[in-house]
This record gives C-alpha cells, sequence and structure tokens, in this order.
C-alpha cells in the first residue's frame, strides 16, 4: 500500500500538471477553429488540443510514478500496469470546447489495483481545481468541499448527460429523466462528467446521472464526490461504476430515491 506522505505528494505534483495541462488547453482555445475538428466516429469530437494535453500529462506523470501504467481516452500510452495506473481525461467536455462553451476540464485519477486513491479535475477557464486522496477528505483550490445536505429530491438540482451517439436506450433514458424533472427543481447538462461529478461534491447540484461514460470520465470525479460525503453507484445499487458505464452520483440523502425512479424507467 502506497504510504500517505507518498500520496499527498503526488496529490501535490497532479494538481501541477492539471494545471499546466488546463494552461494549454486555454492557450490553444483563443485560436481554435473548426478546421481543427477530427471525428473519431459519430458525434465523438476530437482535435489536436485533447492529443497534445494528454501527451503532455502523460509525460510528466510517468516522471513521478515510473512504475504505474495508463488508461487514457487519446491512447497516448496503452501500458497496464498490476498495482499502480493513471487514468486520464485529457479534455472532458471537447464538445464544449470546440463550441467555444466555455465548461471544460482535465481529469486525472490513480487507482491502486481496483480502488481510485487520488482524483485531480481541473476546470480550465474558472481556475477552479477539485482534489482528493483516498480518506482525505475532498477540496476546491484547497478549501474543504462538501455535498448537500438537501434532503428530499423536491428540494434537488439534478445534472445529467443527454446521449449523443449510440440512442439505443434512448427511451429508457427520456422517461428516467422526465420523471426526475417532475419530481426536483430541474435538471442540467453542463457537458464534463468531471464537471458534474465536481458540482455533486461541492454541493452545486445534488445528484448526476448519465449512461455510457468511461472509466476516464468518472475516476477522478467520483472519489471527489465519496471524499466530500456523497454516495456512488450504478444504477442497479452496486458499487460498478468506474468500468460499468451508468453511473449515480448524489449527496447520499437523496440517492435511493432518485434510484428507484432510475429502476423503474430502466426496466
Ligand atoms: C464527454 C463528456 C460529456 C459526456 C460524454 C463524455 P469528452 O467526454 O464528459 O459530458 O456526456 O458522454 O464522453 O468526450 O468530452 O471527453
Ligand atoms: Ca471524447
Ligand atoms: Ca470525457
Ligand atoms: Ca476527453
Amino acid at each position: 500500500m502506497i504510504s500517505t506522505e507518498r500520496l499527498t505528494l503526488l496529490l501535490e505534483k497532479t494538481q501541477g500538471i492539471a494545471k499546466e495541462a488546463g494552461a494549454f488547453i486555454r492557450k490553444e482555445r483563443q485560436h481554435f477553429n473548426m478546421d481543427n475538428v477530427e471525428h473519431k466516429g459519430f458525434n465523438d469530437l476530437v482535435s489536436y488540443v485533447d492529443k497534445e494535453a494528454e501527451k503532455l500529462i502523460v509525460d510528466k506523470l510517468s516522471k513521478i510514478l515510473p512504475e504505474a501504467g495508463f488508461i487514457t481516452e487519446e491512447g497516448t500510452n496503452t501500458t497496464k500496469a498490476e498495482e499502480f495506473n493513471w487514468v486520464i481525461d485529457p479534455l472532458d467536455g471537447t464538445t464544449n470546447f470546440i463550441h467555444g462553451v466555455p465548461i471544460f476540464c482535465v481529469s486525472i485519477a490513480l487507482m491502486e489495483r481496483e480502488e481510485v486513491i487520488l482524483g485531480v479535475v481541473y476546470e480550465v477557464n474558472l481556475h477552479e481545481c477539485f482534489y482528493a486522496m483516498k480518506g482525505g477528505g475532498a477540496f476546491c483550490n484547497d478549501t474543504r468541499i462538501r455535498v448537500s445536505a438537501a434532503k428530499s429530491l423536491s428540494a434537488s438540482l439534478i445534472a445529467t448527460g443527454f446521449p449523443y451517439y449510440n440512442f439505443d436506450l434512448i427511451d429508457k433514458y427520456l422517461a428516467a429523466l422526465k420523471s426526475l424533472m417532475k419530481s426536483s427543481h430541474g435538471a442540467r447538462r453542463f457537458g464534463s462528467a468531471a464537471v458534474d461529478l465536481c458540482y455533486v461534491a461541492s454541493g452545486r447540484v445534488e445528484g448526476f446521472f448519465e449512461y455510457n461514460l468511461n472509466s476516464y470520465d468518472v475516476a477522478a470525479g467520483t472519489l471527489i464526490v465519496e471524499e466530500a460525503g456523497g454516495k456512488v453507484t450504478d444504477f442497479s445499487g452496486a458499487r460498478d461504476f468506474i468500468f460499468g458505464r451508468q453511473i449515480l452520483a448524489t449527496n447520499e440523502k437523496i440517492h435511493e430515491e432518485i434510484l428507484t425512479d432510475l429502476q423503474k424507467a430502466w426496466a
């Protein structure tokens, strides 16, 4: 097991690396245009900014923990290690970035075997750096954060991600959204799953649900939610949310209420 001292140092260095990548992304956005957009698949957009940010992050992280492997969205390094793996989304919110909607972030997690032990999400334009290490609480720019105290769905704001490719489950998704919209203060689609999770962690929204996400979208954010006192599960209520492609993150108090609605719609 990694020592607290070593993890604390890694957390500090990872924040620096996320901020450096964020500065690069911010600079490139100033002269970015649609000619720079590439398609990985239908509605699956990417650009040189995602790829170069990822190279920068992988290069720096490999120096601070040489024995660790990597899971990254753009595939810069696909070496897996048994004990430690970095899980990286160099730019979460690519569609926002491309269109100039200013909500996007850098997301970096460190897993020790099956468990996320460190998470950093750097919101590039608001300069909000969310971070947590296992057992150490969650922070935003060095201030401790906690989930909302709201006790019911009727007093809650819910974040989600709309499906934008692979529409097989869209009817179930819309049924879930409809019932949540009717019983809460409303729904928001920010366009970055990592930001959505940090907004649960900091009490700006009470819950977040989405399906079809990947490990690099959620790994860092889920630790930040749990360390802020929240709860994260898949749609069955189990803990298969890093690689399971279904996620429900809440302030804990409204978890069962949302889960019930979600399960009715998903049946
Ligand atoms: C996407 C964002 C978005 C979510 C998508 C993700 P990307 O990540 O997190 O909010 O709805 O499913 O793929 O492609 O911008 O890194
Ligand atoms: Ca992507
Ligand atoms: Ca992502
Ligand atoms: Ca991405």
